[in-house]
């Protein structure tokens, strides 16, 4: 008889080299606290696969003797992890108010037009996807976007964009 579990997500394998990498965040914690490595093991997994499956996020909850509800939780929580495969270059706009009011949307805006793409969408040669997200605590530079959750560019206006989006694409051959 098959088993009813068959098509339940199993694990993915965490290979020797991952399994260093958390051994390594887990070991700046007390023994009973190792389940504090959650984010920084869920970030090394994203800089691995370019994103968290569900697979992955069970892998990180083995690892950590922790419940997969719980994995999926921060995951979930945090605009930084992907749950789906994006682009290599993530944008994500902001689109709180103090942002909207300096031409946020617009931005966004000619950023999709200039992509070719909706929000939420992948360029089809996997360069970029374009998101919108919460405040990034910048406001007094606003309109601004956060580059692969870690470059923040500023006061955007559309050459600026412009100059973003060619700039990347020349870099990686595709202008
Ligand atoms: S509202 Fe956009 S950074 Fe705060």
């Amino acid at each position: 008889m098959i088993s009813s579990h068959s098509q339940a997500t199993e694990a993915m394998a965490l290979s020797e080299a991952t399994r260093a990498r958390f051994a390594r965040e887990v070991a700046k914690y007390p023994p009973e606290q190792k389940q504090s490595a959650v984010m920084a093991c869920l970030s090394i997994v994203q800089q691995e696969q370019g994103w968290v499956s569900r697979e992955a996020e069970l892998a990180v909850a083995e690892y950590l003797e922790m419940p997969a509800m719980a994995v999926h939780e921060v995951t979930t929580f945090y605009n930084m992890y992907n749950q789906q495969p994006v682009g290599k270059y993530k944008l994500n706009v902001c689109t709180n108010l103090p942002c909207q009011l300096r031409g946020g949307n617009e931005a966004l805006a000619h950023l999709a037009r200039k992509l070719g793409i909706e929000m939420g969408g992948t360029t089809a040669d996997g360069l970029f996807t374009l998101q919108q997200c919460e405040c990034l605590g910048a406001c007094a530079d606003a309109p601004v976007m956060l580059v692969n959750d870690r470059n923040m560019c500023s006061f955007m206006d559309h050459d600026k964009l412009d100059q973003l989006v060619d700039g990347l694409r020349a870099a990686e051959g595709k202008a």
